[in-house]
C-alpha cells in the first residue's frame, strides 16, 4: 500500500477505468469519479461497463481487495495527491476541440484542488496548448495545484495488457510536475517514460493519431481505385505486403471510424488554423467510404436498392469489440434507408438494448438477404459460407472462402 491516494476524473470511461484497476494493482488506493451513476454502480459491483481484455477478473480483484472504488461523489478529490483526468475531449459541430467543457468540468472540482501537494495529470488527449491555458486558469481561480501531461496510447480493449509494455510521454508545467508524473507511470509500467515539453506532447498524441487516420486513408483510397478499375484490392494488398518489409505499415482497407482518429486528426486541423490538408483529405476519403461501398452493392444488386433487403453484419467500430462510437456502419445503415432498403443488423458484441431503433436479428436471418455487408470483421464473420451468386460487399478483405 503506497501512502498516496489517486482520483481519476472520468474514472469509470474506457481510458479511466483500466487506468484505475492498474494504479489500485500498483498499491494506490484509487477513487474512480464519475459523473454516471449506472457505471459507478456497475463498478462497484465488479462489472466491467465494457469489453476489456483481462478486464472482469483483474477488477474483481482490486475491487475484493479494497484498492478500488467508485463514486459520484467529488468530495474524494480533496484527500487526492494524485488526481487523473481522463473525461472524453470530443470536437464540436464544427470540429474544433471543446476546451470550455474541460474548463467547466475542472471548475466544479476548483474547490478539492487546494494544496501544491495535489499533482493533477491529464490522461485525456488534449488540443495543443491547452496544458497552458489550463495552468493559466487553475491560477487564476487559486487553486495551487501542480499540472501535468501523460496522454493515453492503448489501443481500446487492451489497455490493461499494453499498459505495463508501452512508453508514456510525460510533461508537465514545472520540473516538480514532471518529475512527480514521471515517478508515477515508472510505478505502473517498465518503460522508461519519454520527458517532452507541453506542446511537444500535446502534438505528439496528436501526430499518432493523425498518422494512423492517413495511412488507412491511405489504403481506402487504394481500394476505390482498385475497385473502380476492376481489380481486387485485398489480392493487391497481399501481394505488395508479402515478403516485402518497405510496405509493412501498408494497411488493409476498412471502415475507419471510433471516437479518436478522426476528432484528434480534426483537432490537429483545427490548431493550424484548417491547413491541415492531409488531415482533411483523410477525413473525405475515410467518410466518403460508405457511400462508395453502397454504390458498389447497388450496381451488384442490379442498379437500385429500393425494396431489397440487406444484412449488416458487425455494428461496433473494431472486430470483436463491443463499442460503438462513431462507427461507420451507422453511416451505412443510415444510407441504406435513405436508398429505400431495409437493414438488419447483426452483432454479437453490442448490447442491442441501447438502440431500440435499430433492427437487430440472428446471423442466418442478416445472411438471408438480397445482400451483405461486413461492416466490421468480427471474426465469427471469418468463415460465413456465401453461395456464388450471393452478394457480399467486404471491404476488410475478411471472408475467407
Ligand atoms: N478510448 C480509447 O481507446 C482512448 C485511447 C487513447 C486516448 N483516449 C482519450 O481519452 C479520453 C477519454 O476517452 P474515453 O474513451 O475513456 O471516454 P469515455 O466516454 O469512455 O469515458 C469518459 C468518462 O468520463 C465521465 N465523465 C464525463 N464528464 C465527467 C466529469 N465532468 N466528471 C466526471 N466524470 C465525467 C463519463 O461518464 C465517462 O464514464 C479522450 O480524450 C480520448 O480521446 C481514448
Amino acid at each position: 500500500m503506497r501512502n498516496e491516494t489517486i482520483s481519476i476524473v472520468g474514472g469509470c470511461g474506457h481510458v479511466g477505468l483500466p487506468l484505475g484497476i492498474v494504479t489500485a494493482e500498483a498499491g494506490y488506493r484509487t477513487y474512480l469519479y464519475d459523473l454516471n451513476p449506472s457505471l459507478v454502480r456497475l463498478v462497484n459491483h465488479k462489472q466491467m461497463p465494457h469489453l476489456e481484455e483481462e478486464g472482469p477478473e483483474r477488477l474483481a480483484a482490486v475491487i475484493d481487495s479494497g484498492e478500488l472504488s467508485a463514486t459520484t461523489d467529488p468530495t474524494v478529490l480533496r484527500d487526492s495527491s494524485l488526481i487523473l483526468i481522463t473525461i472524453g475531449t470530443p470536437v464540436d459541430e464544427h470540429l474544433n476541440p471543446r476546451l470550455q467543457d474541460l474548463i467547466v468540468a475542472l471548475q466544479g472540482l476548483r474547490e478539492f484542488l487546494h494544496s501544491p501537494e495535489q499533482l493533477v495529470v491529464f490522461r485525456s488527449t488534449i488540443a495543443p496548448g491547452t496544458l497552458r491555458v489550463i495552468g493559466d486558469q487553475l491560477q487564476e481561480w487559486g487553486c495551487p495545484v501542480r499540472v501535468a501531461y501523460c496522454p493515453e496510447r492503448i489501443v481500446q480493449g487492451k489497455a490493461l495488457t499494453e499498459l505495463k509494455g508501452l512508453p508514456q510521454l510525460v510533461s508537465g508545467l514545472d520540473a516538480t510536475a514532471v518529475a512527480r508524473v514521471k515517478a508515477l507511470f515508472l510505478a505502473l509500467t517498465d518503460a522508461e517514460p519519454i520527458v517532452l515539453e507541453p506542446m511537444e506532447a500535446e502534438l505528439a498524441k496528436l501526430f499518432c493519431n493523425a498518422w494512423r487516420y492517413i495511412n488507412f486513408a491511405i489504403s481506402n483510397q487504394f481500394y476505390q481505385i482498385a475497385e473502380e478499375a476492376g481489380a481486387n484490392f485485398g489480392r493487391i494488398h497481399e501481394a505488395a505486403v508479402s515478403n516485402y518489409p518497405r510496405m509493412k505499415e501498408f494497411a488493409r482497407a476498412g471502415l475507419t471510424a471510433g471516437p479518436c482518429l478522426l476528432k484528434d486528426t480534426m483537432q490537429l486541423a483545427s490548431f493550424s488554423r484548417n491547413t491541415f490538408f492531409l488531415g482533411h483529405s483523410a477525413m473525405l476519403v475515410n467518410e466518403g467510404l460508405p457511400a462508395f461501398l453502397l454504390n458498389q452493392l447497388r450496381t451488384a444488386l442490379g442498379g437500385t436498392l429500393r425494396g431489397k433487403t440487406i444484412g449488416l453484419l458487425g455494428m461496433a467500430f473494431k472486430p470483436d469489440n463491443d463499442d460503438t462510437r462513431e462507427s461507420l456502419s451507422f453511416k451505412i445503415r443510415k444510407l441504406l434507408l435513405n436508398q429505400g432498403a431495409q437493414v438488419l443488423c447483426h452483432d454479437p458484441f453490442v448490447q442491442h438494448e441501447y438502440f431500440p431503433h435499430i433492427r437487430f436479428v440472428g446471423l442466418d436471418e442478416a445472411m438471408a438477404t438480397d445482400g451483405v455487408v461486413i461492416g466490421v470483421p468480427h471474426s465469427l464473420y471469418r468463415h460465413l459460407k456465401f453461395a456464388p451468386e450471393q452478394v457480399c460487399i467486404d471491404v476488410w478483405n475478411s471472408v475467407k472462402p
